[in-house]
């Protein structure tokens, strides 16, 4: 097979190298071309010495044989790594300013790109738009991989490791599997909203969320290809297009509706703020206040927790023993006895989810705003993921923590 490699400048080049031999070694012929920038991490000599094969990044060399337009021609598989925030805005944008972007408008055959960058960069709007312009038009773009960036920082922006980005380019030019999008052919449940508790026809035990952070993870999954179910307890913001939506009211309610739909889930997202308590009982007609009696008592009673009897079905019994991914959410303030992320990481392990994406909360903070800072913890033990900015921007970072979860990290509990 006639590979085309294309190489940006990131640090992340100098492992591209290794990208190399696994390809010259599978027997593919390699032609790799590094941008003027990949030259300053990694030099010509190195690739010209792994892929046995002249290295230009010029349009100007050897110009009777019209490389620009000979290389995209003859590629069996063109793969960029690592892809830079750079290189995704010039081949979404159709620029051919070099023999790689050149090579990009020329190429009839599968493009895989893999990025890499600074985590803000990735998840900069730019640049996420870049990367669904690209995937809109069947290219193949990964998920970075999460975990140590270059500086003393870590989220999502590492370079998938040269054996997952070898694996990526063969099963696409295989077509055993589509890269598209990363939730592509995956269904994603996800409850939204506050339940509400009623205590008799007309009043109820209620909580402030707003359904904001669910909608957009709603929204954020359904354009990352995936079947949306919406589990809608109490929301102020409408349900987005384009999923399906179960209403429910009650914790009591949207536990059944969750446990039915795990069923058939890939993902589970808890994002709904459940009542932890209940009124003992409902009177079916209005509580009346009389002078001549004493002030009510109220007698609450504990919920199921939902979330964990979702990860105990999970791991016991079907649902795709270990492939469900499983999502929780925390609402924490952190008091005296402990900070946010210690009372978050006590939480995770004791409702057993695959992440919990914790909020802090505070008077003003969270509810109803359209801004969030999260941080996701994981129970595979990477490090603590930040993720703020809108609503929609968080929920993006969780879903493309989501798919990365899915596609790259091996069955759960
Ligand atoms: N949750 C649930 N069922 C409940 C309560 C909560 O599934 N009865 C889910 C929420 O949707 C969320 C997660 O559990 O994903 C965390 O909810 P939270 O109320 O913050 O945690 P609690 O378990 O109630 O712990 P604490 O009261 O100590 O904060």
């Amino acid at each position: 097979m006639r590979i085309v490699l294309g190489v940006g400048g990131g640090i992340a080049a100098y492992k591209v190298a290794s990208l190399l031999r696994l390809f010259t070694e599978a027997g593919h012929h390699v032609t790799v071309i590094p941008t003027e920038a990949a030259t300053r991490f990694v030099g010509t000599a190195t690739w010209e010495a792994l892929s046995g094969n002249p290295v230009s990044n010029s349009v100007f060399d050897d110009v009777h044989q019209v490389n620009h337009v000979r290389l995209g021609h003859e590629a069996d598989l063109v793969v960029i790594a690592p892809a830079t925030a750079d290189l995704l805005a010039k081949a979404a944008t159709g620029q051919a300013g070099d023999l790689l972007t050149n090579t990009l408008l020329m190429a009839h055959g599968p493009v895989l790109f893999a990025p890499a960058m600074h985590t803000e960069m990735w998840q900069h709007a730019a640049t996420q738009a870049n990367v669904e312009t690209l995937r809109s038009r069947g290219v193949a773009v990964l998920e970075p991989a999460t975990g140590r960036l270059t500086g003393s920082d870590s989220g999502p922006g590492r370079l998938p490791e040269p054996e997952v980005i070898f694996e990526a380019a063969m099963a696409l030019v295989q077509g055993q599997a589509d890269y598209q999008l990363p939730l592509a052919g995956r269904t994603v449940t996800i409850s939204a909203g506050g339940t509400r508790e009623p205590l008799d026809p007309v009043r109820f035990l209620g909580n402030r969320s707003s359904g904001k952070q669910g909608v957009a993870l709603a929204v954020a999954a359904r354009n990352a290809g995936a079947t949306v179910r919406l589990l809608a307890a109490h929301m102020e913001v409408p349900a987005p297009a384009g999923v399906e939506v179960v209403p429910v009211e009650t914790a009591l309610q949207l536990r059944e509706a969750a446990l039915a739909a795990a069923a058939d889930s890939d993902v589970v997202v808890m994002s709904a703020a459940v009542a932890d308590f209940r009124p003992a009982e409902v009177s079916d007609t209005k509580i009346k206040k009389r002078d001549d009696s004493a002030d009510p008592v109220i007698t609450l009673v504990r919920n199921p927790d939902i979330l964990h009897e979702l990860v105990e079905l999970r791991n016991s019994a079907g649902h795709g023993k270990g492939q469900q991914l499983i999502v929780g959410f925390a609402a924490e303030t952190g008091d005296s006895d402990g900070d946010v992320l210690a009372y978050a990481e006590a939480k995770l392990e004791r409702k057993g989810c695959d992440l919990l994406v914790v909020n802090h909360v505070g008077a003003d903070k969270v509810f109803g705003q359209d801004t969030n800072s999260v941080v996701i913890l994981s129970r595979s033990g990477a490090e603590p993921q930040e993720a703020a900015g809108t609503k929609t921007e968080v929920s993006a970072a969780i879903i493309s923590r989501i798919g990365f979860e899915l596609n790259h990290v091996s069955p759960r509990a």
